[in-house]
């Protein structure tokens, strides 16, 4: 197993299997200037499987794939049945956007992969352009149906709300209403100066909000690692499982059971530290899997304690001077 200094065990890692996305989320992806890695840096399909390989045998027993938008990545499918075959028990998670997902259920259903987070900001399919920067509300919609119609999938939608799209919160409850998903909420963070164009809403305001909806029970016994789970009695009628994510008001790092691994084939220990440890390099370089472990150790070893944006987390302004270097599409969330 492996544990930190501070005795965190980290049994989870999330991996980008591409920088690559088909949307341009304002908060994520810049419209221009997006600089994409030359595709030989990206790992390819037989060394995320043997990375995972690696950490599965350190004890990792949670693998999440993202992205950028992870089924835009040719033989993405490839990659999880190869894992599902080679290790039978460990958990396989997909974070996606939901555009191309419609078309790789039935063999994510097959490949036992359960749990799916589906990002989705918006019930208008102008303000989806408006956020996206693309026309695929419709499609997004319909695939999130299938997903459900198949009744094996647990689901989570991800949204992240602004002040300028607060209604939203109205219409997003009352389509999940009566559909057995979870409806988190996400804090924006800014990875790149975005500050002239939505403007953050605290999960506290959040919350405040959601309590006018209905009656809002805080399940603190089933708080996830990162989010605070609440029942809502939306409007006295439906129970909706909701889940507040506040990366940039609170920090949930003490409880942080991840690692990273970026589709360049870094890992990371932290979302918000610039530090990588390349696996990559001495992995083409044939330097051999004990090698590669000790890098792990190393960088388990060093996990910080927390992270530290350098600017007050609590101004309510969303601001978070993340140093990591890359974006949320680079590191894969
Ligand atoms: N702030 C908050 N959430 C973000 N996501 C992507 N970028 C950001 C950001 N800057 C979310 C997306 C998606 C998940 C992968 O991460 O909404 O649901
Ligand atoms: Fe793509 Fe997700 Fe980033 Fe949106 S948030 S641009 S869907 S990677």
């Amino acid at each position: 197993m492996l544990t930190d200094r501070y005795k965190r065990k980290l049994d989870y890692l999330r991996i980008s299997v591409t920088d690559k996305c088909n949307l341009r989320c304002i908060y994520c992806m810049p419209e221009e200037g997006v600089t994409l890695l030359p595709h030989d840096e990206v790992l390819r399909n037989e060394e995320f499987v043997h990375f995972v390989e690696i950490f599965h045998s350190l004890g990792v027993k949670k693998v999440r794939f993202t992205g950028g938008e992870p089924l835009i990545r040719k033989g993405f499918v490839d990659i999880i049945a190869r894992i599902r075959e080679l290790l039978p028990d460990i958990e396989l998670c997909l974070t996606t956007n939901g555009t191309l997902l419609g078309e790789a259920l039935d063999d994510i259903y097959r490949i036992k992969l359960k749990k799916l987070n589906i990002s989705l900001d918006t019930m208008s399919r102008s303000r989806f352009k408006e956020i996206t920067g693309r026309d695929n509300f419709d499609r997004v919609i319909t695939n999130i149906e299938k997903a459900i119609d198949y009744n094996f999938f647990d689901i989570k939608i991800n949204s992240v709300l602004f002040e300028e799209s607060l209604d939203e919160l109205d219409s997003l409850l009352d389509y999940f209403k009566d559909k057995n998903i979870i409806i988190r909420f996400i804090e924006r963070m800014s990875f790149f100066d975005n500050s002239n164009t939505k403007t953050f809403v605290s999960s506290d305001k959040l919350i405040e909000i959601l309590r006018q909806k209905g009656t809002l029970r805080r399940k603190e016994n089933v708080d996830t690692k990162v989010a605070q789970m609440f029942e809502l009695q939306y409007l006295d009628k439906y129970n909706i499982k909701i889940g507040v994510i506040p990366p940039i008001t609170h920090n949930f790092c003490s409880k942080c059971n991840r690692l990273r691994l970026t589709c360049d084939g870094f890992l990371k220990t932290c979302l918000h530290s610039s530090i990588e440890y390349d696996l990559k390099g001495p992995y083409r370089m044939d330097m051999g899997d004990e090698a590669l472990k000790d890098i792990i150790l190393k960088a388990v070893s060093e996990k910080p304690l927390r992270h530290d944006f350098d600017c007050a987390v609590d101004n309510n302004s969303g601001c978070a001077s993340i140093v990591s270097g890359r974006s949320m599409s680079k590191i894969g969330g």
